[in-house]
């Protein structure tokens, strides 16, 4: 898979959350999934242990269903259109609405997971903290990889509102495996892509105490 050689810098800074730059038409090469993963698996991990897993989705009826399961989380968790355009604004309400009017046509449905140890009810704060960090390192190392490789993604949570169906679909064990996002993953229309826009870095980066 060709590479656009990117520097760290230029790869840490332009991996935007892409929704309406998917090639919808362009299928993913297994091989080139399978890399990302290989790199993903780098990623820092509690204990070495290496519980993090990804669901690599490409079959069209089984990204129908969770497409359908997101959009209902999509529905639930913003109710009120108007509000959530006012909320998130223009630029990033329509390219969500792009991406629910789309998601089931995208290539490839990444669903990153974490196993457990434990039953669900008995993992404390402490626990779902190493649960969600395992699985986000390994999943932005891997949006991070795809990115490199003219690929886009989006980091999206909506359907774990609907989690356990999800699973269902999946043939996931849910007692034992935590989903943890779904990633839509594709080619990318262009591969130009720029830095988004942040506050300045003196209204997040606090020093020596809050
Ligand atoms: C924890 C988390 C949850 C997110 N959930 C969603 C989601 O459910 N749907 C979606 O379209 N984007 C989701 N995003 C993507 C954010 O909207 C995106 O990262 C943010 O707007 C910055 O976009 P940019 O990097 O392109 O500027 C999520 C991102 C994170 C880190």
């Amino acid at each position: 898979m060709p590479h656009l050689h990117l520097g760290a810098d230029e790869l840490l800074t332009t991996t935007r959350a892409v929704r309406k730059r998917l090639d919808l038409r362009r299928p993913v090469e297994r091989e080139v999934i399978a890399e990302c993963a290989a790199l993903a698996q780098q990623a820092p991990n509690g204990g070495n242990a290496q519980m993090a897993h990804f669901v690599a989705v490409t079959d069209p009826a089984q990204r129908a269903v969770l497409a359908a399961v997101w959009n209902r989380g999509h529905r639930e968790f913003n109710p009120d259109p108007g509000r959530a355009r006012a909320l998130y604004g223009e630029r990033v309400w329509g390219s969500l609405e792009h991406l629910a009017a789309h998601l089931h046509e995208v290539p490839v449905h990444l669903v990153p997971c974490r196993a457990i140890g434990v039953p669900r009810a008995e993992l404390g704060h402490f626990h779902w903290a190493n649960v969600f960090a395992d699985a986000h390192m390994a999943t932005w190392s891997f949006m991070l990889a795809a990115r490199e490789r003219g690929l886009g993604t989006c980091l999206t949570t909506l359907h774990l509102q609907f989690e356990r169906e999800a699973a269902e679909v999946l043939g996931i064990p849910f007692e034992a495996v935590v989903q943890t996002a779904l990633v839509p993953l594709a080619h990318t229309i262009g591969t130009d892509f720029k830095p988004g826009p942040r506050r300045p870095v003196e209204a997040v980066l606090h020093w020596d105490r809050w």
